[in-house]
């Protein structure tokens, strides 16, 4: 073997101290032996296969066998470095660099397989059941562990006569490290501490070769440095040769540190490569004492008025937050202590349907107990009002129908006020302090209000209602006279009167009242039985109030008897029917083509048509007013209709 192995082109290598003899001598028989080995089967191999552990490893072996004749034999074998402690894994990147010796120190070969061209003979070892030899005679090992399989494997191939070659592949096993676990100091961190205080832990599990861990706070590395910044790093080899590194940060923080974050990232090679995972991205509790306490008066809208809801916020800078106490000044610098109302956890003063006495300057304490230190901010609350809204009325005696009346509204606010005046109804009638009613009568007076608004406060604003009161004697307004009745009929008298003071209304006959109020009017309805007496006489209705009375007189007419009404209806009917027939005669001759069809008779026919109509409609409203008690006289009103019949008689002739 170690002959074939001098005859290879790296001749000298591994012949010790043989450069010291004589160089010609030495340059003839490498000639020599090179010159012959141009027969030998030459082996090619890669000289570094990485494997992740776990993975199966497939080496592989290609030849050349010179003059047309093939292999004999095929041999796998390993190196078993018995006594080498050195893991050729632990620095990989400078193996890249140069190829290992093998066979140095005290090593030896242990065959793995026999390829011949009768078969595959497997050697019994460690490998046994885990070997296996492609078409191509690459040798594959499954299961790849890390403490037996990062050793050299060699490939021998035989050539019969030709001799042999060889060459070999030094495998490398590896685990990739699993992304890296960050456990941030949960208890948080005092600011400006004297020690470098834990700020987060990072481990890296199950890698191998062990990698390293580099800190980066910002996403910029955070290098050791004294008396600030210090990794500690910790390595534990596992049983089945994987490393688990665990680092630990210490650094000292600032205030600004309370948003800065913070991750580690495991550096490791691969293939030659130097690659990286980063942990998650983690925040840290930064403890600080209060700097500075600001107090502020927070309302739904931007000024306060009275019956808002009021917070006043104390924001203090420290963390954890520290405890507040509020307090409000009182008349001689006397400062009451309002913590009592307040969420003093979360430094949150509530006032509920503040006033004008809520007003005033109010304080905010803090007591950081980190280091006992007092602060203190001060707000204003302002709350805006309207108070002693007041009208005025002149002149003040009791007012009568014609008077002129002034009414002044007036106000006390600290911001500017805008007056007006509505009716009743809620209706703008004036803007401005002042409402002018002249000449006054019962109707139009009632109830005004002064609205005053705050321009600008929006929402704040009162009004005032006023009473005008116009007195005097009663006035009828509205009598149902003359009323057409009929004897024994139940008829209803109605009477309404306006005035102030209410007045009573009285009746002069004797029946059932019915008194109500319509808009400021007092109505009396009186249901009475229509007597003989009462046709004559009429009714007399009699409104008083303590300024004076006032009386009206309802006249009654007798309606006429009924059966003037029939005959009218009667001869309506009598002359609708007649229009009918004849209107069908006509259409039925003229149909027949016996009556001559010119344009102007076609018109004189349709006109009439129009105007019967509109008799009819006639007719019927004279019907609906007789009901209403205003027709007069049925000979009249007969007259009229034989009219209108012989009217429609002429036309058609
Ligand atoms: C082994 O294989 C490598 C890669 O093919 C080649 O460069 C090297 O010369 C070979 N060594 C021998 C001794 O044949
Ligand atoms: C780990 O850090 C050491 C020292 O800084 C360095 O020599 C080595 O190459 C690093 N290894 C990895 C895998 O980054
Ligand atoms: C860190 O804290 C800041 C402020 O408290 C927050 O805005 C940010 O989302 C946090 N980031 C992470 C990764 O938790
Ligand atoms: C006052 O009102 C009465 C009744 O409405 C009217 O007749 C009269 O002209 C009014 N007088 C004035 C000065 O407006
Ligand atoms: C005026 O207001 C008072 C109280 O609201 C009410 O009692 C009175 O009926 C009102 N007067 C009129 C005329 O509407
Ligand atoms: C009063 O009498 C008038 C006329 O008959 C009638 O329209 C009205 O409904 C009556 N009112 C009441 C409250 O009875
Ligand atoms: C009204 O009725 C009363 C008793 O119910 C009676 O004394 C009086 O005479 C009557 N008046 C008239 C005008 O009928």
């Amino acid at each position: 073997m170690v002959g074939g192995r001098r005859a290879a082109p790296r001749c000298g290598w591994g012949w010790g101290g043989g450069w010291g003899c004589c160089p010609l001598l030495c340059l003839l028989l490498c000639l020599l032996l090179c010159c012959g080995a141009a027969s030998k089967p030459e082996v090619s191999m890669p000289a570094v296969l990485e494997v992740e552990i776990g993975s199966t490893a497939r080496l592989e072996c290609s030849f050349s066998v010179p003059e047309n004749s093939s292999y004999t034999s095929i041999e796998w074998f390993f190196v078993n470095a018995v006594g080498l402690g050195g893991q050729p894994g632990a620095a990989p990147e400078v193996l890249h660099q140069a190829r290992p010796q093998i066979n140095r120190g005290h090593s030896r070969r242990v065959r793995l397989c026999l390829i011949t061209t009768s078969g595959l003979q497997v050697d019994d070892t460690e490998y046994k059941e885990r070997l296996s030899v492609g078409e191509d005679k690459a040798l594959s090992i499954s299961r790849v562990t890390r403490q037996d399989d990062a050793r050299t494997f060699i490939c021998q191939v035989g050539a019969g006569s030709q001799g042999v070659g060889e060459n070999y592949t030094e495998l490398y096993t590896y685990k990739i490290p699993t992304v890296p676990e960050i456990t941030p100091n949960s208890a948080g961190i005092p600011a400006h501490s004297n020690d470098m205080p834990e700020i987060a832990k990072c481990t890296s599990e199950n890698s191998f070769p062990s990698p390293n861990i580099t800190w980066y706070k910002n996403g910029e590395q955070l290098l050791p440095e004294e008396d600030k910044t210090k990794v500690l790093t910790t390595v534990v080899r596992q049983s089945n040769g994987l490393y688990t590194v665990v680092s630990t940060l210490f650094t000292k923080v600032t205030r600004e540190d309370r948003s800065s974050v913070f991750h580690c990232t495991v550096h490791y090679w691969l293939q030659g490569q130097m690659r990286t995972v980063d942990s998650p991205r983690v925040n840290i509790t930064v403890f600080y004492p209060t700097q500075r306490v600001e107090l502020r008066v927070v309302s739904g809208s931007g000024m306060v008025k009275e019956g808002d809801d009021v917070k006043l916020v104390c924001d203090a800078d420290g963390n954890p937050a520290p405890v507040f106490s509020f307090f409000k000044r009182e008349p001689e610098d006397n400062w009451q202590d309002v913590s009592s109302l307040a969420d003093t956890n979360n430094g949150v003063l509530m006032l509920h349907e503040v006033n004008k006495s809520s007003s005033g300057l109010y304080r905010c304490q803090t007591l950081d107990l980190d280091d006992m230190t007092l602060h203190e901010g001060d707000a204003e609350l302002v709350v805006n009002y309207i108070e002693g809204v007041h009208v005025k009325v002149e002149p003040s005696s009791p007012l009568h129908e014609g008077d002129t009346v002034r009414l002044s509204c007036n106000a006390h606010s600290p911001v500017a006020l805008d007056y007006q005046w509505r009716d009743a109804k809620g209706k703008k009638m004036v803007e401005g302090k002042q409402l002018l009613l002249s000449n006054l009568t019962f109707e139009n007076s009632g109830n005004f209000s002064c609205r005053v608004q705050a321009r600008s406060v929006p929402g704040l604003e009162q009004s005032k209602q006023v009473a005008v009161a116009v007195q005097g004697k009663p006035r009828i307004v509205d009598i149902s006279s003359p009323l057409y009745v009929r004897q024994d009929e139940v008829v209803n008298l109605t009477c309404k009167a306006i005035a102030f003071p209410r007045p009573s209304i009285h009746w002069s006959i004797n029946g059932t009242t019915h008194e109500y109020m319509e808009n400021q009017r007092v109505a009396s309805n009186l249901t009475v039985r229509v007597s003989h007496d009462l046709l004559r006489a009429g009714a007399m209705c009699r409104v008083s109030n303590a300024l004076g009375i006032s009386e009206k007189h309802i006249q009654l007419l007798d309606q006429k008897p009924s059966e003037s009404k029939g005959i009218i209806i009667v001869a309506i009917i009598v002359c609708i029917l007649v229009v009918a027939v004849l209107g069908s005669i006509i259409y039925f001759l003229h149909k027949k083509g016996k009556i001559s069809c010119g344009r102007s008779g076609k018109q004189d026919i349709t006109k009439p048509e129009a105007r019967k109509d509109k008799n009819v409609v006639e007719v019927k409203s004279d019907k609906l007013s007789e009901e209403a008690g205003l027709l007069q006289g049925a000979n009249g009103e007969k007259r009229s209709a034989a009219d209108q019949s012989e009217k429609y008689i002429d036309l058609r002739n």
